[in-house]
C-alpha cells in the first residue's frame, strides 16, 4: 500500500515538472511579466542578446565561454548572473552582436520581479533554444 501511495505521489510530481516546461508563447508572457522584455527578445537582438543566441552559445561553448563559466553548469551560472545583473570587468560576457551592435548592461533582476522557480523555467527554456 505504501509503495502504491509513493508511486502515485511521484507520478504527480513528475507530471507537474513536465507541465512547467515553457514554450515560445508562455516564455514571452513570463518575460513580459518579469520585465525581461524591455531588453530581450527570443529571436532578435535588443539591448541584450536574443535568447536563441544565448542558447546556441551555451549549447556549443567556445574556449572563452568555458573560461567564463569556470566549471559551473550554464543553468547555475546564469541563475546567479541574471539575479545580480552584469558588471563590467566582472561578469559582462556579451560584447558585440552579430550585427555589430554593442550590448549594454543587465540591471539586477530581484525575486520581487521573478521567482526562483520562474527564473529557472525561463533559463531552462533559453538553454533549450539553438
Ligand atoms: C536593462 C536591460 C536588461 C534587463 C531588464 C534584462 N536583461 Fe538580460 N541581459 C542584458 C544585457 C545587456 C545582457 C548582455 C550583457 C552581459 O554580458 O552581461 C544580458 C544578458 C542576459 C543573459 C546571458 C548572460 C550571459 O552571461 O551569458 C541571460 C540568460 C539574460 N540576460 C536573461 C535575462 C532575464 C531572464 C531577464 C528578466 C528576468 C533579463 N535578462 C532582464 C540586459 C537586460
Amino acid at each position: 500500500m505504501r509503495t502504491i501511495c509513493l508511486l502515485a505521489t511521484l507520478s504527480i510530481f513528475s507530471f507537474q515538472a513536465n507541465a512547467a516546461a515553457l514554450n515560445h508563447d508562455s516564455a514571452n508572457k513570463l518575460m513580459m511579466k518579469s520585465g525581461c522584455m524591455t531588453c530581450h527578445s527570443i529571436d532578435t537582438t535588443k539591448i541584450g542578446p536574443a535568447y536563441k543566441d544565448v542558447g546556441a552559445r551555451y549549447a556549443a561553448p567556445d574556449a572563452a565561454t568555458l573560461a567564463y563559466l569556470k566549471g559551473e553548469k550554464p543553468l547555475d551560472y546564469l541563475m546567479k548572473k541574471v539575479r545580480a545583473g552584469s558588471k563590467p570587468g566582472v561578469n559582462k560576457n556579451w560584447i558585440k552582436s552579430k550585427e555589430g551592435k554593442t550590448y549594454g548592461l543587465m540591471t539586477p533582476n530581484p525575486v520581487s520581479r521573478i521567482s526562483d522557480a520562474d527564473l529557472k523555467d525561463l533559463i531552462t527554456y533559453i538553454l533549450s533554444l539553438k
